[in-house]
């Protein structure tokens, strides 16, 4: 009966083994993004008034809303309307709609040019987009759009609020 203990050996290792070689689990653990605990966050925290940082946070919620409805009139081909959103609430004019001069006395330096970087790419969507209305070519304005969005992905990355 030698041969019991290494039988019972391999059969208590066959169902690990073939958790470790099953192609589904491989794929997830390749596929897995780091979790986000174990993630460090590399960004500089910015420390805002309570009253600022509540404003500013409600700013950034219309700026996504924006981006939806800049969006959905690119689809239907509504050039005017799509730039007129970009102007308004992204772009230069958009500036003291969102008392951005007053927050930007408690944003580092680079945050700052962020922000000034995303309302000019606004403002140069609007100027693409009503040209789209002139040549029917959509594609410049989707490309400018990509660069609005550029720049708050590139505030966000850098940045947080405390
Ligand atoms: C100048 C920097 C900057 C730019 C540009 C910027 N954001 Fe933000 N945004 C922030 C910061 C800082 C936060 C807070 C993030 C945190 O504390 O984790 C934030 C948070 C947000 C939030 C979460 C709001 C909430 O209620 O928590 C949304 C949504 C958002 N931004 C959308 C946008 C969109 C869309 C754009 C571009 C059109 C944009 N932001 C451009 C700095 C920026």
């Amino acid at each position: 009966m030698r041969l019991i203990a290494p039988l019972t050996a391999l059969a208590l290792a066959l169902p690990a083994l073939a958790q470790q070689h099953d192609p589904a689990l491989h794929q997830q653990h390749m596929a897995g993004a780091p979790a986000p605990t174990t993630a460090k966050d590399a960004r500089q925290a910015v420390k805002f008034p309570a009253q600022m940082r509540e404003h500013t946070l409600a700013n950034m919620r219309d700026h996504l809303l924006a981006l939806q409805e800049i969006q959905s009139a690119l689809s239907r081909a509504d050039y005017d309307r799509a730039a007129d959103v970009a102007e308004s609430r992204l772009g230069m004019t958009s500036l003291t709609l969102h008392g951005a001069h007053e927050s930007a006395k408690f944003m580092p330096k680079g945050m700052q040019d962020a922000g000034t970087a995303m309302h000019r790419s606004a403002s140069r969507f609007a100027v693409v987009a009503r040209d789209a209305a002139v040549t029917g070519d959509v594609r410049p304005a989707v490309g400018a759009l990509s660069d609005v969005m550029g720049a708050c992905v590139a505030c966000h990355s850098g940045y947080r609020l405390q």
